[in-house]
């Protein structure tokens, strides 16, 4: 594992971007897992302006993103897919076939979930995975807990997590109880982990990364067993390291 510790969120954005622009620039059919939240906004409007100064073609390029709240509509404010289209497909100009996103408003969400995992697979994988990580480790939205070979699954939402994201809802009820997300089993397979950090919030999940004990209890101790993580942190989050 790389551990990169920069000074802020700005230097921890950059330097993420220009790794992804590279990556993109020197393989056109490149498959990336994508995070949301608030941590990777930097790094998406970063890459984005790169890709755009260069006139990378990006017309290859396929994205898998990790979660997706059920019960919002595409075009909820607070949906991963309307996070993605306003900061990343719109911008690029990618296209319905090139941008896949589990669907929590699908009727059967087994079902949708059996049908994501089976896509990523049957499309060929992931080759680059970017991660951010919650207070209490999760990664995607795999709570403390989750089995290490899970695939795409339902997931109840820790009250904890509910609350850290209700700052981008109106009211605690409107934060929806459940998401899907890929499982860390899927994450896992990824050829390549990257994984943002930012804030001091984050310094006990680093901690645990980093020194940690290999246990479900914090889940990103996952990644002590990829043979290809890096991990980019600006002071704050490395500040127990
Ligand atoms: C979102 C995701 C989550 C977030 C995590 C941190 O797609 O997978 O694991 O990365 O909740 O969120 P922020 O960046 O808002 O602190």
């Amino acid at each position: 594992m790389q551990v990169i510790q920069v000074a802020d969120y700005e230097e921890m954005s950059t330097k993420t971007a220009a790794f992804f622009y590279c990556s993109t620039k020197g393989r056109p059919n490149l498959h990336l897992g994508l995070a949301t939240g608030s941590t990777p906004i930097g790094f998406y409007e970063k890459l984005v302006e790169r890709l755009q100064a260069n006139l990378v073609d990006v017309s290859h390029l396929r994205t898998f993103n990790l979660d997706e709240y059920i019960g919002l509509h595409h075009d909820h404010p607070q949906s991963y897919h309307t996070f993605m289209r306003n900061l990343f497909y719109q911008p690029l100009g990618l296209s319905k076939h090139q941008t896949f996103i589990p669907d929590g408003t699908a009727e059967d969400i087994e079902q949708e979930c059996e049908r994501y995992e089976q896509q990523i697979q049957e499309l060929g994988g992931l080759h680059i995975q970017l991660l951010g990580v919650g207070k209490n480790g999760h990664i995607g939205f795999n709570e403390p807990g989750t089995p290490f070979d899970s695939r795409t699954h339902c997931v109840e939402l820790k009250s904890s997590t509910r609350e850290a994201n209700a700052r981008f809802f109106e009211s605690m009820e409107d934060v929806p109880t459940h998401a899907i997300t890929m499982g860390i089993g899927t994450i896992l397979e990824a050829e390549k982990i990257v994984l943002l950090a930012s804030g001091e919030e984050k310094a006990e999940a680093i901690y645990q990364l980093v020194h940690g004990t290999y246990s479900e209890k914090w889940p990103i101790t996952a990644l002590q067993k990829h043979k290809d993580v890096t991990v980019y942190l600006d002071e704050d989050a490395g500040k127990l390291l």
